[in-house]
């Protein structure tokens, strides 16, 4: 049955972010089920999802009462649209949202991923700003190595060269601004405030014609696990708010608890004009997304039916019924009194295994945030020189993790751990075990391969 799989995935399939070619030539792992923080292939093997399944899982694979929520949901409707109708679990999840995100937010705009929440809070941006008069204001500001989706806009105020650096020609021009990890000052907290400076210096150039300044909050997911200095968000929030600019955040990595806290911008009290969620909003089960604004965003639309201040934006599947009800009994196992506090003892345990790291030649820049954990595969961690592009360090190192029953999936040479929260102690340590393993193993296999080429 595998091999059969395997043939028809190989025939059929066009897997995302994926050399194909590649692909095609290397065997496969064909998931069939999930229990727990561990993923189960067609042949029975267990893996420990490391990444929760593309940073989407919360509280584990096949949990009980998400399931039954799905499936009481099911036995009633799966989907009707929210165009021109409403529907009960949309209604219950629009009100819970605002409870539960940081004040100020009001008002919640569905969609189906991060990308799409994006894109809807851009636009929510530009469109705010005609029905104030100021049409001008139809630029935004993003981060240098910002990853916000896939979609054109989102793309449009991307960072990443690899990936976003093609498309630049079907794309709106937007403006970069460093990130703390690029600005060359003495100490993290001296990169953020000159990145700070730099910010203030764009927004005083460009008074007037900027829509809003789009942020992921603490850490820069895509990018590389760019980690910020502390105050650095704070900093941003501050200047939106001197130069009277929207400010939005991209919550769709860093929220539902990945930081530590419910909301990465909480953190730093941060109250954001739009915030975007998605992945973990439905606990890694089905593709939902929202976005949330202010009231004072909200009532910039309201108005005569022939004012056209309406938001001509929707997709089909806007407020899916099964999405939303996956995503309130999501946010109900939030609520008990428990889940924080056994969070941050997780954190605590998961940050200190981290270190062990250190220990290995082919590890650099290691760093963590909440259950995030990152670091460089290094030829020479003392000289800092990662490992050349095109020897697959990464790559190379996720399918060893494979073969020890962890799966993984790299930033080209950032290796990073990003379990589901409902991970345990001992399983924290099976992971970062084996995670070691499979760095020393490859590490030694890449520099014994640069070692032979230098002789040749
Ligand atoms: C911060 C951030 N925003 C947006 C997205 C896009 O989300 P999606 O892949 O659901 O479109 C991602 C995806 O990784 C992300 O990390």
């Amino acid at each position: 049955m595998q091999k059969r799989l395997e043939n028809w995935d190989k025939s059929f399939l066009w897997h995302p972010f994926t050399q194909m070619k590649d692909w095609e030539e290397e065997s496969i792992c064909v998931i069939a089920r999930g229990q727990g923080v561990y993923l189960i292939d067609t042949d029975g093997n267990r893996y420990l999802d490391g990444i929760s399944s593309m940073w989407t899982n919360v509280h584990g694979h096949n949990h009980p009462q998400l399931n039954a929520a799905l499936t009481a949901q099911i036995e009633k409707i799966s989907h009707s649209t929210l165009l021109g109708f409403s529907n009960v679990p949309a209604i219950k999840l629009a009100k819970k949202l605002v409870e539960v995100t940081p004040p100020g937010l009001n008002r919640t705009f569905f969609s189906d991923n991060g990308s799409t929440a994006v894109e809807i809070a851009l636009k929510i941006a530009h469109q705010y700003w005609r029905h104030c008069g100021q049409e001008n204001r139809s630029k935004f500001v993003h981060l240098d190595q910002a990853y916000h989706g896939d979609t054109l806009g989102a793309v449009s105020v991307g960072g990443i060269d690899l990936f976003h650096q093609t498309f630049a020609p079907l794309t709106f021009s937007s403006i970069s601004t460093p990130t703390p990890d690029a600005c060359k000052g003495h100490s993290v907290e001296e990169d953020g405030d000159r990145c700070l400076d730099l910010l203030d210096q764009i927004l005083t150039r460009y008074q007037g014609q900027i829509a809003g300044i789009i942020v992921e909050p603490l850490v820069q997911g895509a990018g590389g696990m760019i980690i910020h200095p502390a105050g650095f968000l704070k900093g941003i929030e501050q200047l939106a708010q001197k130069y009277d600019v929207l400010l939005i955040v991209d919550e769709v990595m860093t929220g539902l608890g990945r930081t530590g806290q419910m909301w990465a911008c909480q953190r730093e009290q941060v109250e954001p004009d739009i915030l975007c969620s998605a992945k973990g909003l439905t606990a890694g089960y089905l593709p939902l997304a929202a976005t949330l604004t202010t009231e004072k965003i909200y009532t910039a639309f309201l108005g005569e039916y022939a004012e056209l201040k309406t938001f001509f934006h929707g997709h089909s599947f806007t407020g899916n019924q099964l999405g939303a009800a996956v995503a309130l009994a999501n946010l109900e196992l939030f609520d008990s009194p428990d889940f924080f506090p056994q969070l941050e003892n997780k954190i605590a345990h998961f940050q200190q295994r981290l270190q062990d790291f250190h220990t290995l030649d082919y590890v650099g820049n290691l760093r963590s945030i909440g259950l995030i954990g990152a670091f460089e595969l290094m030829s020479d961690k003392r000289k800092k020189i990662e490992f050349p592009f095109e020897q697959k360090a990464g790559i190379r190192v996720c399918q060893s993790a494979l073969k020890k029953g962890v799966m993984l999936r790299p930033l080209i040479n950032t290796i990073v751990l990003m379990p589901p929260l409902s991970i345990t102690i001992s399983e924290i340590d099976l992971l970062i075990d084996r995670v070691l393993s499979a760095v020393d193993q490859t590490g030694r296999e890449l520099v014994a391969e640069t070692q032979l080429l230098r002789h040749n």
